[in-house]
């Protein structure tokens, strides 16, 4: 990082990329920026002008007002421009993306890529790939700017959405009360939202869809994780009936394009239940707003055009606020602008070896008798110890025999399941004669396997060295584990060879690291 400009280089893969600061930061700098427009003013503070900077626009999914915006953004900057389509490139006919990078890379002093995909977390893994090779030959690492990808996130489509809002209020940041309404399982624009709305100190987030396009769980746990007071309604008749409306509502289409061949057959009726009706009109509260990232269906808007030229209309402005806020996101990424930027960065990854304690024992600490199970004793060896404490027997068995998979412990050995202390408690214990000690890496997927066990080194009937080993921040680097989102870049054969990486996100729950989805602990492994 930069540190004259901490946000030169940034790549914004995900809305989180920026912190709250930062966010607020490029709204406050869009707004100066449209002002001076309006008023013709000067705007060279704002301007790149630099036309050895590439700025390369990959489109492989459709796209009209992302495209367009950052084309004419990038214009307004006097860069060098490229505009790929999915229909005219390589990319369709399975080129890989990371060589038609790096060749585009290599036409520019520096590059911006702004990517569309169907696959989820592509920019991440590009970020990643990429600046590898920047550093290997010696140039800037390009930034990656996610268009969008799959049902994943659009964040500069959420920068944009709240700069309007706060447009809206007259930049009054202190309360949002918001519904959101349409297709929230599959917009993306909506999944950004769990994040961006964080702008608002305070914020309420009516949920207006039907079951089968309700938001995902876990984007509804980020919301309530952030503090934000969520509720849901099935439809906008039922919305209606409550007592406390929303002035702002967000509407998005129905991305049939997405959706499995069952819930499109109900399409009609799914559209039915967010789509505005006349009747509605005189329950709405007063100077109500409605937004839209659009585009709208030609037929069957969801919005419907009989209120294109009412003051509802919030969802032209909003998109030419596409333009501005893009002129000032390439601004900040390039290092034009964000050397006056004051206030926090993104919270750094977690450490990752805070899960390995060593135990001091003392040489004469003898081996316990509870470790004498099985048909031979642990004079010297290993004992594996707690594993899965506490967890039904079955539970126990499972992750006694997946440890012994794992590591790869195909040597002489007992193992068991045992009462505790507690004789209602039950664990598991591996112990293994012929191991005299662990590596680091068998030491980590030991933790990421069996979280809360303790590794005991025995020589001369004394234990030796003694770990307790808990839930890792971090578990990647095993071919035992896989993302189960076969949207994501990791998923064999999507994309070029990207490693599943999970972060610990509370409790047992992993997120991938690409792609954002949440599983089990136990679903990320392939055993
Ligand atoms: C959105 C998108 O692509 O996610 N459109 C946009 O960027 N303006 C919403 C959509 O496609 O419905």
């Amino acid at each position: 990082m930069n540190k004259e400009n901490p946000l030169h280089g940034r790549t914004l893969a995900v809305v989180g990329d920026l912190s709250v600061d930062e966010q607020r930061y490029l709204y406050l700098k869009t707004r100066g920026l449209k002002e001076a427009w309006k008023a013709r003013g000067d705007l060279d503070q704002y301007r790149i002008n630099d036309p050895e900077l590439g700025v390369y626009l990959m489109f492989l999914e459709d796209s009209t007002r992302t495209k367009e915006s950052f084309r004419n953004a990038a214009s307004f900057h006097n860069v060098k421009l490229n505009v790929f389509d999915a229909a005219s490139s390589s990319f369709r006919k399975s080129e890989s993306l990371v060589d038609g990078v790096k060749m585009l890379f290599g036409y520019s002093r520096r590059s911006i890529f702004v990517m569309r995909t169907r696959m989820e977390g592509v920019c991440r893994a590009l970020e990643e790939q990429l600046g590898d090779y920047a550093d290997r030959i010696g140039r800037e690492r390009p930034v990656f700017i996610n268009g969008g990808d799959g049902r994943h996130e659009h964040p500069t489509q959420e920068y944009l959405d709240e700069f309007t809002f706060l447009e809206q209020r007259d930049w009054d940041d202190s309360h949002l009360h918001v519904a959101l309404i349409g297709d929230l399982q599959n917009g993306r624009t909506v999944h950004s939202k769990a994040d961006g709305m964080k702008a608002f100190r305070s914020v309420k987030v009516d949920l207006v869809a039907p079951q089968e396009l309700a938001l995902p769980p876990s984007y509804k746990a980020r919301m309530e994780d952030n503090g934000f007071e969520v509720k849901e309604w099935e439809s906008i008749e039922e919305y209606l009936k409550g007592g406390d409306v929303s002035d702002t509502w967000y509407f998005t289409r129905l991305q049939l394009e997405r959706m499995g061949d069952e819930v499109r057959e109900r399409e009609s009726e799914l559209r039915r239940a967010v789509t505005f009706r006349r009747e509605f009109l005189d329950r709405l509260p007063e100077h109500s707003r409605f937004f839209h990232p659009l585009p709208r269906h030609r037929e069957k808007p969801v919005i419907p055009s009989f209120l294109d030229d009412t003051p509802l209309n919030g969802w032209e402005e909003q998109s030419i606020n596409g333009y501005f806020t893009r002129i000032i996101e390439l601004a900040m990424v390039a290092g034009q602008l964000g050397s006056d930027f004051e206030g926090d960065s993104p919270a750094s990854e977690p450490e990752e070896e805070s899960f390995i304690t060593e135990v001091p024992v003392t040489r004469t600490t003898k081996v316990e008798d509870r470790f004498k199970v099985g048909i031979k004793p642990v004079d010297e060896g290993t004992v594996i110890d707690h594993i899965a404490k506490g967890q039904p027997e079955s539970e126990i068995w499972n992750r006694v025999d997946k440890v012994r998979r794992i590591l790869n412990l195909n040597v002489r050995g007992s193992h068991g399941v045992f009462h505790t202390n507690d004789p209602r408690e039950f664990k598991g214990i591996i112990s293994l004669p012929d191991i005299r000690e662990f590596g680091h890496t068998e030491l980590k997927k030991l933790a990421a396997v069996s979280p809360g066990c303790t590794l005991n080194i025995i020589q001369d009937r004394s234990v030796r060295r003694k770990y307790r080993l808990s839930m890792p921040p971090k578990i990647y680097k095993f071919s035992e584990i896989s993302c189960k989102n076969t949207e994501c870049v990791t998923f064999p054969g999507a994309y070029q060879h990207v490693q599943p990486h999970f972060f610990r996100t509370g409790g047992e729950t992993f997120t991938c690291r690409y792609c954002g989805k949440m599983h089990a602990y136990g679903d990320i492994w392939d055993l």
